[in-house]
């Protein structure tokens, strides 16, 4: 009966130091085993950590020794014995067990200790979750995301959910995921940023965290078609104050990743001293100086367009810690963009580019707050004007100028722990090819 197992006061592996020399009960799954004549060296998991218990024919008798030779890999186990440091063992302590329980015997377990392709893998990614590498990114992802909620709510911003189906786009036309709405169409929200700024008149400081979707077609390391995006929108605030809030949010996240996460950042072979180097201030250059970069490194970027990945490597690549890029040219931004006063043909916005070719992180700037140019906007970009009244009724009532931005978690997450592949960085990637499990 699987029900005799339950145990509510169960002791975790990443608290076992704290039992050194005493009898404890273990509840997990067997990671991997090793038999070594009359001993047995069982890798049991439990989701907090991985604890070799080893395991004597002479200590337990023939009867559970047997449960040992038997069990198989993700079986799911109970293992009772005394906690001994010792130096060898990884993580510092193992059990000397006097007992097994198999609480259910998994048979033929997919993931082996094999190396198996990326596809395989992602078919099983909700088996894949056990592993010691997955276990270690979807940790660190936890905590970036916990930082940002503190970095915000320490600094008093208010979290204001923002919907997911809207009734219009808001980063471009050409991602949306349409949907029907009874006897409507919606879309799945691109970005939360349009309620936000409703939200930052009401509140002053506001931020959203939440899924956003966007139907990309392309296949790169760096696209999801649902991702999770933090959001924070100030009144009073212009592109300086994005730019400086952006660099302080960063530089928290990757503090309190460095404080926590020694040990998953191991796992994950993180060459932690580029992480040491993230430090405000972050280096701040005009589109221009990234343009003039691209030149000399020989790319064929087109002066006037946006940066494509490879071009972002190149410019990231300059400099040891993220670089922020601000006054892209107006025509190949999005619509709300404020143009600069004193350059109109830019717009007043930033890109936070991650270092060693991670690509943009962030994105925002200060927003239009003039009712007339932002109708002509919403007009010159082909967008319904109904869809956005409420929007323009911002700069009907109390218009003040004011900023924010996004960041992309699963891109923080894949630069912060060194990933090739944003896929890896969320629990159930959403990709073009890509919707199982
Ligand atoms: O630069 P983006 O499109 O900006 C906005 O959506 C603004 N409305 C945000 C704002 O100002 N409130 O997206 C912001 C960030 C990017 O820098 C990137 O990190 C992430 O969202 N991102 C994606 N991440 C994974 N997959 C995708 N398809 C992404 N598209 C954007
Ligand atoms: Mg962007």
């Amino acid at each position: 009966m699987l029900s005799n197992y339950i145990n509510r006061d169960k002791i975790y592996i990443e608290d076992i130091a704290k039992y050194e020399g005493q009898k404890v009960t273990l509840y997990g799954w067997l990671y991997n085993k090793r038999l070594k004549g009359k001993l047995a060296f069982l890798l049991l998991r439990d989701g907090t950590g991985i604890i070799q218990c080893v395991m004597s024919v002479a200590d337990v008798g023939e009867e559970i020794f047997q449960r040992a030779e038997e069990v198989t890999q993700e079986s799911s186990i109970v293992v009772s014995g005394q906690v001994r440091a010792d130096q060898r063992a990884p993580g510092g302590y193992e059990i000397l067990a006097d007992d097994l329980q198999i609480v259910h015997l998994a048979k033929d377990y997919p993931i082996t200790p094999k190396e198996h392709g990326t596809t395989f893998l992602m078919d099983h990614r909700h088996l894949w979750l056990r592993s010691r590498k997955q276990n270690a990114i979807l940790r660190i992802r936890h905590t970036i995301i916990q930082s940002i909620r503190d970095f915000f709510d320490q600094q008093k911003f208010v979290l204001i959910d923002a919907p997911i189906f809207t009734p219009a786009a808001c980063e471009g036309t050409t991602t949306l995921f349409e949907t029907d709405y009874f006897d409507t169409k919606a879309y799945l929200t691109q970005s939360g940023q349009l309620y936000m700024e409703a939200a930052a008149m009401a509140f002053g400081k506001v931020y959203c965290f939440g899924p956003t979707f966007r139907a990309e077609k392309s296949k790169t390391r760096r696209h999801l078609t649902e991702f999770w995006m933090v959001e924070p929108e100030v009144a009073y605030m212009d592109l300086d104050g994005a730019m400086e809030l952006a660099e302080n949010l960063v530089a928290y996240i990757v503090e309190r990743v460095l404080d926590k996460h020694q040990e998953q950042l191991k796992i994950l072979e993180r060459d932690t001293q580029k992480l040491e180097l993230i430090k405000t201030p972050f280096p701040r250059i005009h589109y221009d100086e990234a343009a003039k970069i691209l030149k000399e490194a020989g790319s064929e970027f087109v002066y006037g367009d946006d940066f494509g990945g490879g071009d972002e490597t190149i410019i990231s690549n300059q400099f040891d810690r993220p670089v922020m890029v601000h006054r892209y040219p107006a025509a190949v931004k999005a619509f709300y963009m404020k143009n600069d006063p004193e350059d109109p043909e830019r717009a007043l916005c930033v890109d936070m580019l991650a270092p060693e070719g991670y690509g943009e992180i962030i994105g925002g700037g200060q927003r239009e707050d003039d009712y007339d140019t932002l109708v002509q906007k919403i007009e010159h970009h082909g967008l319904p004007q109904s869809a956005f009244e409420w929007y323009l009724d911002l700069r009907r009532y109390g218009s003040v100028p004011h900023s924010g931005f996004g960041l992309g978690i699963e891109r923080t997450v894949a630069w912060i722990c060194g990933l090739h592949h944003v896929r890896e960085t969320i629990p159930f990637p959403r990709l073009m090819h890509r919707l199982y499990p």
